[in-house]
């Protein structure tokens, strides 16, 4: 199956990052390497590196940027842990910085990933196929609390308790295998009055257990607030998120990094410190809403940018 994914906000995403020719750049998010060969243009005598979690995508990136011969340095590896990668590769600063989360259009249109709730396939949803944690193992072995926590909290579904509750009555009498079982049961959790939806309904529950599955939020703004420490002076980080609980977080980890002393108010005398560290370009995102007719992705996709100071 050929890799299919179009870069979400990329001349945004392009001009934002400020390339310099020969500068060093990290694209945590490699996918379809759409943003990486677009960041590889810009080059003539600097770096990428690429990171992706899933095999598939580093694999195309091998024969897609083999043409970039030592410009391009692809590892197999969750983005949060680059800095050690850095460290043994003797690269002190970085110039840019991008991260588009979240799953790409191949990931999803392959069923057998198991990530659409629109097509039959096993329970799967790991970016990660090497990692054991599946969303079979989710749906199947977390208790019902566990279960009811993470669909409102990562999938803010109002219907999280009924969910959870019918879920957990299903797998007593046969394990849940496949994810239109598992859209059935949820779209049953919902009032008849909502039910001709159909699985669109599911779209919260699948979202939950697909960060649930690939520990997507844990560690993510430690992470930012670190690598954009990483950044030499006028470098710039940005980061596309698609939906809010993501989008909390950048917006978080970007405001602590600009904040000038963290003392208490009540301090006649700074005593901290922290320092600005960065400085927000994007007081608010830039929305990919407009993309919306080619690329359907876009549209709850946000890009928020900062720059080092
Ligand atoms: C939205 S796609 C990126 C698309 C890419 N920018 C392009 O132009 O094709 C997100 C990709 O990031 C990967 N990914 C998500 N979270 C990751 C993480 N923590 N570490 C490494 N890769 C991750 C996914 O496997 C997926 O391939």
């Amino acid at each position: 199956m050929d890799y299919k994914h179009i870069p979400v906000l990329y001349n945004e995403v392009l001009s934002g990052l400020n390339i310099k020719e020969n500068g060093i750049y990290f694209d945590g998010t490699l996918g379809g390497g759409g943003h990486s060969e677009g960041i590889l243009k810009h080059l003539t005598n600097g770096l990428l590196i690429a990171t992706d979690k899933d095999m598939t995508a580093i694999k195309n990136a091998q024969e897609k940027l083999s043409k970039y011969g030592e410009r391009v340095k692809l590892i197999h590896d969750d983005f949060k842990n680059i800095i050690s990668y850095l460290d043994d590769l003797d690269i002190k600063h970085l110039d840019g910085i991008l991260l588009d989360l979240g799953v790409s259009s191949h990931q999803i249109d392959n069923a057998n990933r198991g990530f659409s709730y629109t097509k039959d396939a096993p329970l799967d949803m790991r970016m990660d196929y090497f990692q054991t944690l599946s969303a079979f193992d989710v749906v199947n072995t977390y208790g019902q609390k566990q279960l009811e926590h993470i669909i409102l909290e990562y999938g803010e579904e109002r219907y999280a308790k009924y969910i959870a509750r019918k879920i957990c009555a299903a797998r007593e009498v046969a394990p849940i295998k496949t994810t239109l079982e598992l859209v059935s049961l949820i779209i049953s959790c919902y009032p008849s009055k909502e039910r001709y939806i159909g699985a669109g309904l599911a779209k919260r529950t699948f979202q939950a257990i697909r960060i649930e599955v690939n520990d997507e939020l844990r560690g993510l703004g430690e992470f930012i607030e670190k690598a954009a420490l990483r950044l030499n002076k006028g470098g710039r980080m940005c980061v596309i998120t698609f939906h809010s609980l993501e989008d909390r977080l950048v917006k978080r980890a970007f405001k602590y990094l600009e904040t000038d002393c963290i003392c208490d108010k009540k301090m006649p005398v700074c005593t901290c410190d922290k320092r600005k560290e960065v400085k927000i370009i994007t007081k608010k995102p830039i929305l990919g809403s407009k993309e919306i007719e080619i690329n359907k992705r876009a549209e709850s996709a946000k890009l928020r940018i900062i720059e080092r100071l």
